[in-house]
């Protein structure tokens, strides 16, 4: 059964540092967290690193793309995979791991992700959970290494969630928490799944969500929003 924690640090704790680096992930610790959510994708020559987005204009100033960069010519400051498991066990975090393919690589992304999370991932951790908006991510997840749990990602829900969520044996659903309807999270707990809400920095909107059933909040900021949900 999937227990996560009520909250868990985005990309690390993106408010404090730098997002998916170890020095978020450090602050992620330092700040509460006892989870942090990252997004996992290839470079060019297969190696699983720890990147949002498919350039990597925006987060490390250089125009090029993740896809067509060998890790030997990534800056030090983008973690592979490897390496920020190496660093969760020193801190002790556990991980959602949000599978995040550049166009067209999602079954390799996901088998290189559970590949990696089979050999490295430390017992001393929680077990995992991944995560990804593209299903078929979560399909070939399970058809290599069905014993990590999965949930669903998607921005905005749709009635289609359910079958979805079934056919990949998610067991969670992870959904944009501006989006969430209140009757959709009931929906959701009511047919017994874990629910996790990003990415939510406002303590008022962290309460209200909780307040619907909400389990676990994905939030930039863990202290502020870890105050939020122990203040009554
Ligand atoms: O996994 C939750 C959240 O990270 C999904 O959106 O774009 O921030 O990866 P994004
Ligand atoms: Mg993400």
């Amino acid at each position: 059964m999937l227990q996560l924690p009520n909250v868990i640090g985005h990309r690390g704790a993106a408010a404090y540092a730098p997002e998916n680096t170890l020095a978020s992930f450090r602050q992620a610790q330092r700040r509460g967290a006892t989870w942090v959510e990252i997004d996992v994708k290839l470079t060019a020559d297969g190696v699983p690193i720890v990147m949002h987005d498919s350039s990597l204009k925006r987060t490390m100033g250089i125009d090029r793309l993740v896809a067509e960069t060998r890790r030997a010519e990534l800056p030090a400051e983008v973690p592979t995979f490897e390496q920020a498991i190496a660093c969760f066990e020193v801190l002790g975090l556990g991980c959602n791991v949000e599978i995040k393919p550049c166009d067209g690589r999602e079954i390799e992304t996901a088998v290189a992700t559970v590949a990696l999370l089979r050999h490295r991932w430390p017992q001393s951790l929680p077990a995992p959970l991944l995560s990804s908006f593209k299903d078929a991510c979560l399909a070939a997840a399970r058809e290599h290494a069905p014993e990590f749990l999965r949930a669903l990602l998607i921005d905005e829900l749709a009635d289609d969630w359910r079958p979805r969520a079934e056919a990949v044996a998610a067991t969670g659903v992870n959904t944009n928490g501006a989006r969430l309807a209140p009757g959709r999270a009931r929906e959701i707990k009511q047919a017994g799944y874990a629910l996790a809400a990003y990415t939510i920095n406002d303590p008022g909107l962290a309460r209200s969500l909780v307040a619907v059933g909400v389990d676990c909040i994905i939030t930039d900021a863990p202290d502020v929003i870890l105050a939020a949900l122990s203040a009554d």
